[in-house]
């Protein structure tokens, strides 16, 4: 079953018993259809009832969708007093496209909500309920929330958010309408999040996958201080933490009786306990998804390993370090280019050492440039005689050096001779004057002798790792090969190997760095002559991962 309509007809009406339901029935004169969880995964979402789920599966699962169409149940948006906001780390996540607002409108506009987007993000409906879209871009944006009751409060993508913004809001959520107050999350995996630690108990320590048998079992939980504590059932907390007599620290003696002993507007000690589930999906639990887009899979399968682990199969465990980013066996070792491979493009990029730069007169840094060549090749044919091409990208030098300034660039002039005037030389750029400088020197040295040599510094965007992403993805694809050479292949391999993206361990970092300025000088500088078929062609992954180089 899929969007299985619920219909209110006119019909019912007199079995209809609040005024707001007389209302839209009365004025709306038309079925209104409320948009259904789908089977399996996402009902189990809808029918859990716990104070808190967070429905934490891999991407495309349908957490968002699950999300959305549960904050609007026919009983909340017919409330007056309903109130629920849902969460987004920024502003931008709700309104881009295919974001919230855009998957929001096609859910709450058949149910006669009203999209207000100033002074903010607001669907109203006819009772009076309201859910709003409100982003903690900063620690301190929750304190807002202060004095407020949110009858339901929703994280979309909750690993993006701090766990004290989490739990500030969680006592935030209470609530005069009558419908008990919820939390519910969606998040994809991430193992350093506090959210790995939180949901420890459903995944498995070994391998990081979600335990399947205990997909919805709800537990408990009190947090005091930093620390979470946990229990299968509410009396084991309640004995444990001796809650009775916490209530009676908590409460002035004064109105003890009035709340402690009274049987009408009593507090009692569970009352400090949260229920808590978790509730693990991937893409194969969103059959709505594959069949309108089946190609979002293939997406999937086409990304870098760790993060094809964490969004297609909902892995918590693993996580770019070393041995994950790269993987030695990625690497092929050719003797010879094949003659049938068309070349594109060849570049040397150079991380040059912070002595370079910083003009000190010590030999700690490296300096490392690695020449990487690139082609089309065909990669198959189908049946029908389709050529499938790819790209391939051949590392055919690495140069690791300690030199002191001046000296570097001697070696890149000297290297550039080498290498011959068909190589384009890149460096990273360094930012302020002294990368201007620098620019300026290499320039005119490799210069001097060849006035049209291709020579550029790139300015890097993002973090080491960021860069490296790319690269990394290509050559798990089987995309990167290695000349053979005795002199640098397995410095250069283990570097790979040993590459977490940290800063601490030169000459890794230097070495991996320029290999990720290359590949991002051929792809984006060197494009492809012809039109290239195969899906798996691009040999950077899908845009958020893709690395910054500015030329
Ligand atoms: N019950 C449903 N009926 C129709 N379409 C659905 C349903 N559930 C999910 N979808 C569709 O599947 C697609 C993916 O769903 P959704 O965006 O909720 O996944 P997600 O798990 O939040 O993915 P991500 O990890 O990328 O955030 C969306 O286009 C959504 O409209
Ligand atoms: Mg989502």
């Amino acid at each position: 079953m899929t969007m299985k309509a619920s219909k209110l007809s006119l019909k019912n009406l007199s079995k209809i018993k609040t005024a707001t339901e007389k209302y839209r029935l009365v004025n709306t004169k038309e079925e209104i259809v409320f948009p259904q969880l789908q089977e399996g995964k996402q009902a189990l979402f809808g029918k859990i009832d716990a104070d808190v789920i967070i429905f934490g599966g891999a991407a495309g699962a349908g957490k968002t969708r699950a999300l959305l169409t549960d904050f609007v149940r026919q009983e909340y948006i017919d409330n007056p007093d309903y109130r629920a906001v849902m969460f987004r780390r920024t502003y931008p996540e709700f309104t881009q496209a295919g974001g919230l607002v855009d998957e929001s409108r096609k859910i709450y506009y058949p149910i006669k909500g009203t999209f207000i987007e100033k002074p903010s993000l607001e669907w109203r409906f006819p009772s009076g309920a309201r859910v709003s879209f409100r982003h903690l871009q900063h620690e301190k944006t929750v304190h807002i929330y202060q004095g407020s009751q949110i009858t339901r409060i929703g994280f979309d993508e909750l690993t993006h958010f701090t766990q004290e913004q989490f739990f500030y809001l969680l006592s935030r959520n209470r609530s005069v309408s009558g419908i008990k107050p919820a939390v519910r999350a969606t998040c994809n995996p991430d193992a350093d999040s506090w959210v790995a630690s939180f949901i420890s108990w459903w995944i498995n320590p070994k391998d990081g996958y979600a335990i399947e048998e205990r997909s919805g079992i709800v537990r408990y939980f009190i947090r005091q201080g930093d620390t979470v504590y946990w229990a299968d059932n509410k009396q084991e907390l309640i004995d444990k933490f001796s809650l009775k007599d916490k209530l009676f620290e908590m409460i002035p003696n004064d109105i003890q009786k009035k709340f402690l002993l009274n049987e009408e507007i009593s507090i009692k000690p569970e009352d400090l306990i949260k229920s808590f589930t978790f509730i693990p999906a991937t893409i194969f639990d969103n059959r709505e998804l594959i069949k309108v887009n089946p190609t979002y899979l293939a997406n999937l399968y086409s990304l870098h390993q760790v993060e094809r682990e964490r969004l297609l199969r909902g892995n918590w465990k693993i996580k770019y370090e070393a041995g994950t980013v790269f993987d030695r066996t990625w690497f092929e070792i050719l003797d010879k280019v094949p003659d049938d491979w068309k070349l594109i493009g060849k570049v040397r990029f150079w991380d040059l050492a912070a002595t370079a730069k910083e003009n000190a007169e010590n030999y700690h840094c490296y300096t490392s440039g690695t020449l990487v060549y690139k082609y089309q090749r065909i990669k198959n044919t189908l049946p029908d005689l389709t050529e499938i091409k790819e790209f391939a990208y051949v590392i055919a030098d690495n140069i690791c050096e300690q030199k002191k300034v001046g000296e570097v660039e001697l070696m890149l002039k000297n290297t550039a001779e080498l290498d011959g005037k068909t190589v384009a030389v890149r460096w990273e750029q360094e930012g302020g004057s002294s990368g201007k400088f620098v620019e300026n020197t290499i320039t005119n040295v490799i210069k001097e002798n060849h006035p049209n040599h291709d020579v550029k510094a790139i300015v890097p965007q993002g973090d080491k790792l960021t860069r490296a992403l790319p690269v990394a993805t290509a050559a798990s694809r089987g995309q990167i090969f290695i000349l053979r050479d005795g002199t640098w292949n397995t410095r250069f391999l283990n570097a790979c190997q040993g590459f977490d993206g940290s800063k601490k361990t030169p000459p890794t970092n230097d070495i991996v760095d320029s290999l990720s300025g290359a590949f991002y000088s051929l792809e984006n500088e060197f494009q492809e002559h012809e039109r290239i078929i195969s899906t798996i062609v691009t040999s950077a992954p899908v845009n958020r991962f893709r690395s910054g180089f500015r030329g």
